[in-house]
């Protein structure tokens, strides 16, 4: 196992999170702790005499841990000594939290994004000035009871690889590796990120319009309405050039369906407290790829307009 300190690779993770925290908690205990970039308030709020905040951790076999992170602000002057940006912040808030980043970021740092759907990277590809972007996907599961408490409730895939400009380091990649469990590195990681939105497309936003919970989706009503989503994402990956196994993926979708069964989809979780959803990152970024290449997808322009009037309806409520 590499240690960060030998290497003298930084670490930071944008965005506290629950996926952002459990991170924290793998990288710190593999090696050396990450820095941890919290909204301002947030890190002003952290700020005590040391400039630790004890994060509390409760792994999938209920043992607790309490680890000190170093909370930064976005304003940092210690951003300067990054080498790995890993950034855990939603997709629609991605393009926002790293605009003003960027500029700030030496020149080699390299940046990894990690968040549920698709769509940042083609515009954050054109900030990055020379810096290298890896993207990645996670079905690693993570509460957040509390701001400063997490409770890992899953133990998914972690699927990283390279997207644009340098390539991550050797030493960077294995302690990702290192840390991480189960997870690997994928060339092309494309594919990779398609089988998991298709995922994402086919359960998200059914269970939050049927208002029910994942495993409610393998009754045989929602089936013509979950292949009629995949065969839409099967016609515009082709148009993408890729090519998704059509039988593999449908199946994984209704495995997934089975194997969380008992879980609220995020997006359910999301319209039910009100929140704004990911549904231009997942059924969205389809939908702006299909207008690309000219191909009508009636099916996910229906739920995601029926998303979109949940979401308006519950912040303006
Ligand atoms: O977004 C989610 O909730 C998850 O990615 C998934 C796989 C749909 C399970 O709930």
């Amino acid at each position: 196992m590499l240690n960060s300190t030998d290497g003298e690779s930084k670490i930071a993770i944008l965005g506290a999170g629950a996926i952002g925290q459990l991170l924290f908690h793998q990288l710190a205990k593999a090696s050396e702790a990450p820095y941890l970039i919290g909204r301002s308030a947030h890190a002003a709020t952290a700020i005590n005499i040391s400039n630790m905040t004890p994060l509390h951790f409760t792994d999938v076999l209920g043992e607790q841990v309490e680890r000190q992170a170093q909370l930064i602000c976005p304003e940092s002057q210690q951003l300067i000594e990054i080498d790995l940006l890993i950034v855990c912040v939603k997709a629609y808030q991605v393009l926002d939290a790293l605009k003003p980043l960027i500029p700030k970021l030496k020149p080699h740092c390299h940046l990894l994004l990690l968040h549920n759907g698709m769509g940042p990277h083609l515009k954050i590809a054109k900030l990055l000035n020379g810096r290298g972007l890896s993207l990645g996907t996670t079905s690693q599961g993570a509460l957040r009871p509390k701001p400063w408490h997490i409770i890992q409730t899953g133990t998914g895939l972690t699927q990283l690889g390279h997207y644009g400009g340098p390539m991550m380091s050797m030493q960077l990649k294995q302690q990702l590796l290192d840390s991480i469990p189960n997870s690997q590195w994928c060339e092309p990681i494309l594919p990779m990120l398609w089988q998991k939105l298709a995922i994402n497309i086919a359960i998200n936003p059914l269970t939050a319009i049927y208002n029910c919970r994942n495993g409610e989706l393998a009754k045989p009503q929602y089936h013509n309405d979950i292949c009629a989503l995949l065969n839409e994402v099967f016609t515009v990956a082709e148009a993408e050039g890729l090519t998704l196994d059509r039988s593999a993926l449908t199946q994984r979708v209704f495995d997934v369906i089975h194997l969380t069964a008992n879980n609220h989809s995020s997006m359910h979780q999301d319209i039910y407290y009100q929140r704004k959803t990911e549904i231009d990152a997942i059924n969205g970024y389809l939908i702006t790829r299909a207008q690309h290449h000219h191909i009508a997808t009636p099916c996910n322009t229906k739920v995601y307009q029926q998303i979109i009037t949940l979401q308006n309806y519950g912040q303006s409520a």
